[in-house]
């Protein structure tokens, strides 16, 4: 699909009530009223420098994530929408517009709030209804917060219930993943993404020193074809969409790049230039950065001192990667009026795909075939360059 070039806003809410030992996004735990404060107070100066830098633009979507932006108390995420309205803007009630959400931190006035400023995707991080499970991960959750806060959404009414689950947990077995996705489908979210464990450096489960051999082919298998039985269409490996009325406004392509992320540990991409504040996991790194970001002076946003260009090559690859890994697949014709470049000659690799019957082509579109898409996570690595694998290589976490 083609869509209309509209920019997407962003804004990085890097606080959390726990820090889950699987997590490596860019946040913390805890964070008293002063440092909240303070962040906020840096955010408005980022976005007043960032506006001056960008002029009138037209925002085509807008999203608050972290961490977890529901931390925030009441007055917090409003001072989020004056930034966002008052500073860069943006008109919520008109663009679609989503927010992050954990169990332990909305109720429904706040969800309401969210509704009636003009959120129409609530996210919300289960991962798992099995509370041994979520103990598991160093993520104290009790089933009725958990239900509590479901209900919440449902009840504040946006259009999009989105919920996030993680399969191949410590102790899930296929029948107890199963469980948990019945579980979330009683409130028939709109949206469902399943994510594989994912075991990171720096994390509190990266430490453990544990290996970590599991059931994740045989869970992702069953809720797929659940799903997919219950009419869900699949959008990604991860990401799945209940059949009905798609979102109205602007379509943003993410392929199209253009996002203007603001907060500490928020990324923003150009065609040709990815850049962030710098990144860290490790509590005390975090702690810090976001410290520095509170520090800083209203002309010191005009710079990004972080990041990365790409060059013809990476900018190819990202776009291949990113239409590859959607159900949707890659329009050639999209392709080449972009790059005005053959394909097969930029990434002869292809083949490969299509040989080992991972893709196939069907008219315009190359697109991966059911084999495919469950080995996505080591397809899109696999087409990186060179030089984004040495840089990956040479990163030092911290
Ligand atoms: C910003 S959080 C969601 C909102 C909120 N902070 C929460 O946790 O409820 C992003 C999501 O990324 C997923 N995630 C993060 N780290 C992961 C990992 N290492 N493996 C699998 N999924 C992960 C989780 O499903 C999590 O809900
Ligand atoms: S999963 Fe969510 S709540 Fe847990 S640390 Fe990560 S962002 Fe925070």
């Amino acid at each position: 699909m083609e869509c209309h070039y509209a920019p997407f806003l962003y804004i990085h809410v890097p606080f959390c009530g726990m820090r889950c030992g699987f997590c490596n996004l860019f946040t913390r735990a805890g964070g008293d009223e002063a440092t909240v404060a303070r962040y906020l107070e840096a955010l408005r100066r980022e976005a007043g420098t960032v506006r001056e830098a960008i002029g009138e633009v037209t925002f085509g979507r807008f999203a608050i994530g972290g961490g977890t932006p529901t931390y925030l108390s009441h007055s917090g995420l409003e001072t989020l929408f004056e930034v966002a309205e008052g500073i860069m803007g943006l008109d919520a009630a008109k663009v679609p517009t989503s927010v992050e959400v954990s169990p332990g931190t909305v109720d429904v006035e706040k969800l309401s709030m969210l509704v009636g400023r003009g959120v129409d995707r609530i996210s919300i991080g289960v991962e798992s209804f099995d509370e041994a499970e979520a103990a598991a991960v160093y993520r104290p959750q009790e089933s009725a917060e958990v239900h509590h806060a479901l209900r919440s959404i449902r009840e504040a009414g946006p259009r999009t219930l989105n919920i996030d689950l993680i399969y191949g947990l410590p102790g899930q077995t296929v029948e107890s993943w199963l469980r948990s996705v019945r579980e979330a489908l009683r409130y028939e979210p709109e949206e469902l993404y399943f994510y594989p464990l994912y075991v990171r450096p720096l994390t509190g489960l990266g430490r453990s020193g544990r290996s970590w051999d599991d059931l994740r082919l045989a869970c992702y298998r069953e809720a797929r074809d659940l799903l997919v039985g219950l009419g869900y269409e699949q959008v990604s490996m991860r990401m799945f969409r209940r059949a009905g009325p798609s979102e109205s406004g602007i379509v943003y392509c993410c392929q199209d790049d253009g996002m203007v992320g603001l907060g500490c540990g928020a990324r923003s991409y150009t065609h040709a230039l990815h850049y962030s504040t710098e990144y860290a996991v490790g509590a005390h790194g975090v702690r810090a950065l976001i410290e520095a970001y509170s520090a800083r002076e209203v002309e010191s946003f005009g710079v990004a001192s972080y990041g990365r260009h790409l060059d013809g090559e990476d900018q190819r690859r990202r776009f291949v990667i990113q239409s590859l890994l959607q159900c949707s697949g890659l329009s050639l014709g999209h392709y080449a009026r972009r790059f005005e470049t053959d394909l097969g000659e930029d990434l002869p690799e292809l083949s490969t795909l299509i040989d080992l019957a991972l893709a196939e082509r069907q008219g315009d579109v190359l697109a991966l075939t059911a084999a495919g898409i469950e080995r996505s996570d080591v397809i899109g690595p696999w087409l990186y360059s060179d030089a984004v694998r040495r840089a990956m290589e040479d990163y030092e976490w911290r």
